[in-house]
């Protein structure tokens, strides 16, 4: 406060951002998210970082210690997509993608979701939150006798209380500040062990927010629910894996992997928060400005949220609500426009 009792704004310097372009249409819509967000007036100081399956090939480099430690030292990091057909798969999801997640702590990936239920008009707006260092996506297991008709495989599902206990956690802090409604979607049927262990964190965790209403589905039910009843859903709180198919199911319902956005969040704010489109690179339209940029500039919208900047953030997500149709800088052009106009 000043003397006069007027708030002034926080002095602060411009957010540090490192920009990964990363391979095919990831540096296309990148460059399309970072032009709107510059239009918002917000300040950003930016470093591009030359990674991806393109860099692999060059020189070997997937995402080494000294980059990370780098990469640490900012305050987010906006990724476009990485992989390139000629790079074998596990490369660089493991190398990169998975290794951000894990040494970062990025522990929530967040996707919101606009869903209209069939003979609907008005969509109805979700969020996904999906567990995202566990599961088995960690990596435990083996292989014995590959290559032979004995050959056997082995991957196991980690899952810690701490783990679920916080991701559940997050989103009922989110569910708070929404409709005041989660609901747990596993497979406790089946999956007794981990899902048990999930359904005791999350009635513990529930016993702390009797605000909010809870429910649970089976994630084989909630496949139907996101296609014919959106409308039930305000949080979804869900593993890793549950997580990474259920969230590619509700970009389909949703306008399309084109309009998916995605953020990486460390919420302890020990580090940097990563923020992407769902979508990979897209080698098949790569370099035609045929890809949409929407789903990488809503990503950005979800980064200014959480540097602060909300009021940008919901000035860049007004400016996408209206369809808009051309090449990918026509279309981040047409963004900017509304934003400046
Ligand atoms: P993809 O998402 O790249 O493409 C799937 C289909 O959707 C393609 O037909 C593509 O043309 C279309 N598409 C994707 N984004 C689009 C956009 N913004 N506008 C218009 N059309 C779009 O998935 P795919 O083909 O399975 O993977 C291609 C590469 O991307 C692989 O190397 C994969 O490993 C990688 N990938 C990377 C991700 C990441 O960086 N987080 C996520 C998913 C895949
Ligand atoms: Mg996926």
């Amino acid at each position: 406060m000043t003397q006069s009792g007027q708030h002034t704004a926080p002095q602060r310097g411009a957010h540090r951002i490192a920009i990964i372009g990363g391979d095919g249409i990831g540096p296309e819509v990148t460059a399309e998210a970072l032009k709107v967000i510059r239009a918002t007036g917000v300040d950003l100081e930016t470093t591009e970082f030359d990674l991806g399956g393109h860099r692999y090939l060059r020189d070997g480099e997937v995402l080494s210690d000294a980059t990370l430690a780098e990469l640490a030292t900012y305050d987010a990091i906006l990724l476009g997509a990485v992989g390139t057909p000629d790079v074998p798969p596990g490369v660089i999801e493991r190398g990169l993608l998975l290794k951000m997640r894990f040494s970062l702590d990025l522990y929530i990936n967040q996707r919101p979701f606009a869903g209209t239920a069939p003979g609907g008009t008005v969509p109805h707006e979700f969020v996904v939150i999906r567990e995202n260092t566990e599961g088995p996506y960690v990596g435990e297991g083996g292989v014995l006798r590959k290559g032979t008709p004995f050959e056997v495989a082995t991957q196991g599902s980690v899952n810690t209380r701490m783990g679920a206990e916080r991701a559940i956690r997050y989103a009922f802090e989110l569910a708070m500040t929404r409709r005041k409604h989660v609901t747990l979607v596993h497979k406790t049927n089946v999956l007794t062990f981990s899902g048990d262990l999930w359904e005791r964190a999350f009635n513990d965790v529930a016993a702390e927010f009797p605000e909010v209403g809870t429910a649970y589905n089976h994630v084989d039910a909630a496949c139907i629910y996101f296609v014919q009843d959106p409308h039930r859903y305000d949080v979804i709180v869900t593993d890793n894996l549950f997580g990474d198919i259920l969230t590619d199911l509700g970009g389909a319902v949703s306008g399309g992997i084109g309009l998916a956005s995605s953020a990486n969040l460390n919420p302890a704010r020990t580090g940097p928060s990563m923020f992407e489109p769902s979508h990979g690179s897209a080698p098949d339209i790569a370099g035609k400005s045929l890809a949409n940029p929407i789903a990488a500039i809503l990503s950005a919208a979800l980064m200014l949220d959480f540097l602060g900047e909300t009021e940008a953030g919901d000035r860049v997500r007004a400016a996408c609500e209206e369809p808009v149709t051309g090449s990918t800088t026509q279309i981040g052009d047409t963004i900017v426009s509304r934003l400046v106009g």
